[in-house]
C-alpha cells in the first residue's frame, strides 16, 4: 500500500473558483446540436426540440457557463444565417467538419436552452472568414436593448429583450492550419484588438477572451500568447488555452500523468501574460479561459475522411466512447483546474452532448451518462469554493507521454507524477471537499490528511470509483457499468482524516464541520 501524508491548513488559500471555472461547449458538430440538445420529434422533445432527457443530465451534470457555436465551424459561420424564420435560413457547407448546417438551430434558440437549463450563455465570433464589423454587429443584435436596425432585427425574431451575453471569444484556434482563414499572430492580434474595442464600444459590460495558441503541443505555442497579448492587452480580459489529453501509445501510467502536463501548460500562460503585463509596467492580470478540455483520442479525423461522407447533415462523428481509464485522467484534469483556479477562471469541458462528450443519445431514443459524467457532476458539484494548497507528501513515477501532434520532441516528459492527485476545496459551511486520483494500477493508496484550521469534521459523503477492467465503458444498454459508489472506511478523528482508495480510482470525500 502507497502512503501519502497531506496536510491543509484553512488559511492557506490558491484561491476561490470562480462560478465560471464549471463550464462546457456546445459546436455545430456532429449530433451535437442536432439530434443532441436539439430534436424536434423526439418523444422526450418539448415544442422548441429541446430534448428533456437531455436537459436532464445537463442539470445533473451542472455546467455553468456554455460556450457556442463552435470550435472550428465559428470560423466559417455566417451568424446571420442562423436567425429569422427557420424556414427562410440557408443549408450551407460546413468546411470544418465537411457537413451540410441547416441552421435550423442558432442564437436565439441557443439562448433559450441556456435558459431552459439555467446556464449562461458564451459566445464566440468568427474572426476566420468575418472579422471585426461581424463581430460588433452580433454584440448589437444579441445585446442592443433596441431603435437600431440589428436589435429591431432581434426583436422582429421574437425576442424583445436583450439576451445580455457577457462572456465573448474572439474566434478560435486561429493558430491552427485546420481553421478556416487560419491567421498569424500579427493578423489575428490585429483583428481581434479591433474587434474587441468595437464590441465594447457597443456594450461596455462584456468580458472578451483573446484565442491563445491551439495546444501546448503547437509550434506556435509561446510566441503566439506573447505576440496577441502584446496586442489585445488592454482590450481583453481573458487568454484561451485547449487541451486534449490521448492514450495513443497505450501507457496508461502516462496518460494518467498527463494532467500534470496540463498544470505545466497553465503556469507557462501566466507567465506569459505576466510577463506581457510587466513590459507595460501594468498591474493587469489576465486571466485564463481554459475554454476546451478533455480526453479525445479515438474518434480524431483528417479532412480526407470527412469528405469522402459526401456532407452529411449531423453525422455521428468525434463520437468517443469513454472508458473508466479516460474518466481517471479527466479527473487529474479537473484536480489541476481546482488548484489554479486564481488563474484559470472560466473552463469549458468539450463538449456537452454525443461529440467528445459527458452525455451520449441515440436519435429517437435514449440519453445516457459516460464515464467521464461522473466526474465532472461531482467536481461541479463539490468543487466550488476556496481551494487550498495542499502539501502531499507521498511519492511518485515518471513518465513519458506520447503527443503526434508535438513540434520537434512526440514524448512530453513528466519528471515525477505523484501518485496521489488531489485537490482541497473548503466550502462557504465550513466543510471540506477532497478529490483524489490514486494513479497507481495495482497498489491502494492510505491517505493520511490533516486539515489545520478546520475543527471537528465529519463525512458527509464519500465516493469512489474504479473498475476491474479500465476500457470498461457506459452505453445505452449499460448506462451504469461505471459510475461511482461508496467509499467505505473513511475515517474522521478532529481534523485528521484517513481513507484507503483503491488501485486506480477517482475518489470525492465531502467533509462537513462537525455541529
Ligand atoms: O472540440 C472539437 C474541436 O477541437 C473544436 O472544434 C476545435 O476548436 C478543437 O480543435
Amino acid at each position: 500500500m502507497i502512503k501519502a501524508n497531506v496536510l491543509v491548513d484553512r488559511d492557506f488559500a490558491i484561491g476561490d473558483t470562480d462560478p465560471r471555472l464549471f463550464g462546457a461547449f456546445i459546436e455545430h458538430l456532429g449530433r451535437c446540436v442536432y439530434e443532441g440538445i436539439y430534436e424536434p420529434g423526439h418523444p422526450k422533445a418539448d415544442k422548441r426540440g429541446f430534448r428533456q432527457d437531455v436537459l436532464e443530465l445537463v442539470r445533473e451534470l451542472a455546467p455553468t457557463i456554455m460556450r457556442y457555436p463552435g470550435g472550428n465551424f465559428v470560423s466559417g459561420y455566417n451568424w446571420e444565417d442562423g436567425v429569422g424564420p427557420a424556414k427562410d435560413r440557408p443549408r450551407r457547407l460546413d468546411l470544418a467538419w465537411m457537413t451540410t448546417e441547416p441552421n435550423t438551430f442558432g442564437t436565439n434558440e441557443f439562448i433559450d436552452w441556456c435558459k431552459a437549463a439555467s446556464i449562461e450563455p458564451m459566445l464566440a465570433v468568427n474572426l476566420g472568414t468575418r472579422g471585426a464589423d461581424a463581430a460588433r454587429n452580433l454584440v448589437e443584435y444579441c445585446n442592443h436593448p433596441g431603435g437600431t436596425a440589428w436589435s429591431d432585427l432581434r426583436r422582429k425574431h421574437g425576442w424583445k429583450d436583450p439576451h445580455g451575453v457577457k462572456f465573448w471569444c474572439l474566434g478560435n484556434e486561429m493558430d491552427g492550419p485546420w481553421q478556416m482563414e487560419a491567421k498569424t499572430a500579427t493578423e489575428y492580434g490585429r483583428v481581434a484588438v479591433e474587434a474587441a474595442k468595437m464590441m465594447r464600444w457597443i456594450d461596455p459590460s462584456i468580458e472578451l477572451a483573446a484565442c491563445g495558441s491551439s495546444g501546448r503541443n503547437m509550434p506556435t505555442f509561446g510566441q503566439w500568447e506573447d505576440t496577441v497579448l502584446d496586442h489585445c492587452f488592454d482590450q481583453v480580459e481573458y487568454i484561451s488555452l485547449h487541451t486534449y489529453l490521448n492514450d495513443y501509445a497505450k501507457d496508461t501510467p502516462a496518460f494518467l500523468a498527463s494532467p500534470d502536463l496540463m498544470d505545466s501548460f497553465i503556469e507557462e500562460v501566466v507567465a506569459i501574460a505576466d510577463a506581457v503585463a510587466a513590459k507595460r509596467r501594468s498591474r493587469k492580470r489576465i486571466m485564463l479561459s481554459f475554454d476546451e478540455w478533455n480526453v479525445w483520442y479515438r474518434t480524431r479525423r483528417n479532412r480526407k475522411e470527412r469528405v469522402k461522407e459526401g456532407w452529411p447533415v449531423a453525422p455521428p462523428i468525434l463520437e468517443e466512447i469513454y472508458t473508466m481509464k479516460d474518466a481517471l485522467a479527466f479527473g487529474g484534469m479537473c484536480i489541476s483546474l481546482l488548484n489554479h483556479c486564481d488563474r484559470v477562471r472560466v473552463a469549458c469541458l468539450a463538449q456537452l452532448v454525443n461529440v467528445i462528450a459527458p452525455i451520449m443519445t441515440e436519435t429517437g431514443g435514449a440519453a445516457w451518462r459516460q464515464t467521464i459524467f461522473h466526474p465532472f457532476a461531482q467536481w461541479s458539484r463539490h468543487g466550488r469554493g476556496r481551494v487550498l494548497r495542499a502539501r502531499v507528501s507521498v511519492p511518485g513515477y515518471a513518465a513519458r507521454y506520447f503527443d503526434p501532434r508535438g513540434p520537434v520532441d512526440q514524448y512530453f516528459p513528466v519528471d515525477e507524477a505523484p501518485w496521489l492527485k488531489m485537490a482541497a476545496v473548503a466550502d462557504a459551511a465550513g466543510g471540506l471537499n477532497l478529490f483524489l486520483l490514486n494513479r497507481h494500477l495495482k497498489q491502494e493508496l492510505s491517505v493520511d490528511l490533516r486539515a489545520r484550521g478546520f475543527g471537528g469534521l465529519a463525512v458527509a459523503g464519500a465516493e469512489t470509483m474504479r473498475h476491474d477492467n479500465l476500457e470498461a465503458t457506459n452505453s445505452a444498454k449499460s448506462p451504469n457499468r461505471v459510475a461511482p459508489k461508496a467509499l467505505a472506511g473513511v475515517r474522521v478523528d478532529g481534523d485528521r482524516v484517513r481513507a484507503v482508495l483503491p488501485a486506480a480510482s477517482w475518489s470525492v470525500v465531502r467533509l462537513a464541520a462537525q455541529a
